[in-house]
């Protein structure tokens, strides 16, 4: 019998966020049953299908559910119906308010190139060819979060304005995950800032130099955001743990998702300070909800299956189970199954269901080879 109960809340969300987290339970289920554990998956509403529902993007119900969770799964929220920039309430909240209120300030986007994907992307396969990047993506300040934060009348014509604004200690947190996971890879961290036109990064790059000499064995180095954009482009082998605020970490790793051969394959997590009882964590694709393709399988649900493999081993502590998930999804990709963002033309894509049932599959195969 399994000695705990895991608790997991589920936020399907708006689009094709409900296809993909439904393969991400599979997969789950699969992980339950091959490594006998106990999973205690609850379902809520956000986003825009609970603006509908009970006119907030996030009840106060949901975020507390959050609260006491072992991790939460997300899919994505919005979509054009609540897309009115005059709207008091808009599906995105759920997410900025989630990741505020859990206190979730690193959020870990891993970009890895898989074999069976390098003539995927739109870079040459020699540019994109073992690609093994990290980012940590500093989430619950700067532009995002900070305030006034507002558009207003006046006499000659509306005017708007957003904040950037950081911490230290925001500052110092998250270039230390930064560093404790470089020291876990190859041991090489780039902080990312753009010191030579912000006040903000300049003090970013102060205090990363800092906390950077608490560890001596990782190579540091500082890039302005523009030259990085440029060399993850030329050079992404170059990069091993890249650390950068929350602007420019968004930016950067919708960027970086192209050298992983698709959007629908990069997953993440978002996690908050280690405790006793563990580290909350929300894991989601980092694709959008995608409005146009909603409804109808086409949606690849890897990147939220690769998300339940970081939430097995940051969560849940269960490297082995986060392992078996991941090789499920090398072994499928290296068997040719494909969803249409990856299907060669000619070829069937599979359903995103389908593509769900085939990883769940492989991972009820006891015989699957772990080491990899
Ligand atoms: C992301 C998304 C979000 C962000 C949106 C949905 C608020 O683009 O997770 O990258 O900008 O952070
Ligand atoms: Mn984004």
């Amino acid at each position: 019998m399994p000695d705990r109960t895991y608790k997991i809340v589920v936020l399907p969300g708006d689009g094709i966020g409900p296809e993909v987290v439904a393969e991400g339970m599979k997969v789950l289920r699969a992980v339950e049953r091959r490594f006998e554990l106990s999973f205690d998956l609850r379902e809520e509403i956000v986003g825009g299908g609970a603006i509908d529902a009970y006119g907030v993007p996030l009840r106060p119900e949901t975020l507390a559910a959050c609260k006491r969770a072992d991790a939460v799964l997300l899919g994505a929220v919005g979509g054009p119906k609540w897309d009115d920039p005059n709207a008091p309430v808009r599906p995105e909240q759920a997410v900025l308010e989630l990741r505020k209120r859990l206190g979730l300030f690193a959020n870990l986007r891993p970009v890895r190139t898989l074999p069976a994907l390098v003539d995927n992307s739109t870079f040459r396969a020699e540019v994109v060819d073992g690609v093994d990047l990290m980012f940590v993506r500093e989430l619950t300040g700067g532009t995002y979060f900070a305030k006034p934060k507002k558009v207003w009348e006046t006499p000659r014509g509306r005017r708007a304005v957003d904040t950037t604004a950081y911490t230290e200690q925001e500052i110092e947190r998250a270039v230390r995950v930064g560093c404790e996971l470089a020291r876990r890879r190859r041991k090489h961290l780039t902080s990312v800032d753009k010191a030579n036109v912000m006040a903000t990064s300049r003090l970013w790059r102060q205090v990363a130099e800092r906390v950077a000499a608490d560890y001596p064995d990782v190579r540091f180095d500082h890039m302005l955001a523009d030259a990085c954009a440029m060399h993850i482009t030329r050079r992404p082998t170059d990069f091993d743990v890249i650390v950068t605020d929350n602007l420019f970490g968004d930016l950067l790793t919708d960027l970086s998702s192209m050298l992983a051969g698709s959007l629908g394959m990069l997953p993440s997590a978002s996690l908050g300070t280690v405790t006793s009882t563990g580290t909350l964590g929300l894991y989601e694709p980092i694709h959008g909800s995608a409005p146009d393709i909603a409804g109808k399988g086409l949606a690849n649900p890897m990147a939220t299956i690769l998300s339940m493999a970081l939430l097995l081993r940051h969560s849940l502590g269960l490297v082995e189970a986060a392992r078996a998930v991941e090789v499920a999804v090398e072994t499928t990709l290296d068997r040719g199954d494909r969803t249409s963002d990856t299907a060669p033309p000619g070829q069937r894509a599979l359903s995103t269901s389908e593509m769900g049932d085939r990883i769940a599959d492989t991972i009820s195969q006891r015989e699957l080879a772990l080491a990899r």
